[in-house]
């Protein structure tokens, strides 16, 4: 199965890459370290997704911003032909190399399309990275053979929202101007009319508190070195400690117990079906 081929010079397996703020390659912010080294939860908290999607021998799958490839690879184990998609080169790379078995594309989630159909698309912890929801989901649409479904988890309305409003005000004070968080993180309301414009019928969602403890004493702002580079790519380099001590100071009381940070998720969890209209 290949994707619409775009010439790129990254990627000799022919994935396509849209330019553009926040999805060019070029800028990649993602470090596979950081990820598997202190952020291993993301993967592992996702396993029962997984289990919802319920790959069977011989189905085709997609993974939607596969990351280094931990859940297209239980895909894989189920006996269902995979691939892995995402637009960061480092996180393909590092996927590539796990699991050489499996195909990885670079592509990005706005823009991408395959010959084949699917019977399954997945997407953990990815798609409030996106900018443009309807056009993620049009190609996810177009992706699916009627019939087919669409499970994801991703953050939802009202995600880390002790840790954004920490990040927001830290880094209000030192940039000297609001810089508001650039994720989309929608109700189950929203994100089903989006769904439903698109010929995907939702036939479950639920949005999910989980309070996540992170790694170490330093587990709050390595989280924020790994998913904050919209803010410290602003914040000067001599000034990032006063901006990690600072985040830490205001997120302390709703965020620091018994010894241990916490991440304030909260998911939204989705399976849809593609019309067959
Ligand atoms: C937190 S990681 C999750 C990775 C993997 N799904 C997992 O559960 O471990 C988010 C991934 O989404 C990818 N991503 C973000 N925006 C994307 C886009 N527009 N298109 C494709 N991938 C994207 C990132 O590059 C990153 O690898």
């Amino acid at each position: 199965m290949s994707a619409r081929e775009v010439p790129d010079s990254q990627d000799p397996s022919g994935g396509r890459v849209v330019p553009g703020i926040d999805r060019d390659c070029d800028t990649d912010q993602w470090s596979p370290d950081l990820y598997e080294g202190k952020h291993s939860f993301v993967w592992k908290l996702a396993a029962s997704v997984v289990e919802l999607l319920a790959p069977k021998p011989g189905e085709r799958m997609l993974d939607v911003g596969c990351g280094t490839g931990q859940l297209t690879a239980r895909i894989a184990e189920s006996g269902a032909d995979v691939v892995g998609i995402d637009n960061s080169p480092a996180m393909i790379e590092e996927a590539r190399r796990h699991y050489p078995q499996i195909e990885f594309r670079l592509a990005d989630a706005h823009d991408f399309e395959f010959d084949g159909r699917f019977d399954g698309v997945f997407s953990n912890a990815a798609l409030h990275w996106i900018t443009d929801p309807n056009q993620v989901v049009a190609c996810i649409s177009r992706a699916l053979t009627p019939g087919g479904r669409f499970v994801c988890e991703f953050g939802g309305d009202g995600n880390i929202r002790y840790l954004v409003a920490a990040i927001e005000s830290a880094s209000h004070r030192l940039l000297d101007k609001p810089a508001p968080h650039p994720w989309y993180f929608p109700s189950i309301a929203a994100f089903a009319s989006v769904l439903e414009r698109h010929k995907l019928d939702v036939t479950q969602a639920a949005l999910i508190d989980r309070p996540t403890p992170l790694e170490g004493s330093d587990g709050l702002r390595n989280w924020v070195r790994m998913f904050g580079q919209y803010w410290l790519a602003q914040i000067p380099p001599d000034q990032h400690e006063q901006f990690f001590e600072q985040v830490e100071e205001i997120s302390r009381a709703n965020l620091f117990k018994d010894s241990l940070w916490y991440a304030d998720y909260r998911r939204i969890r989705v399976i849809a079906r593609k019309t067959h209209a």
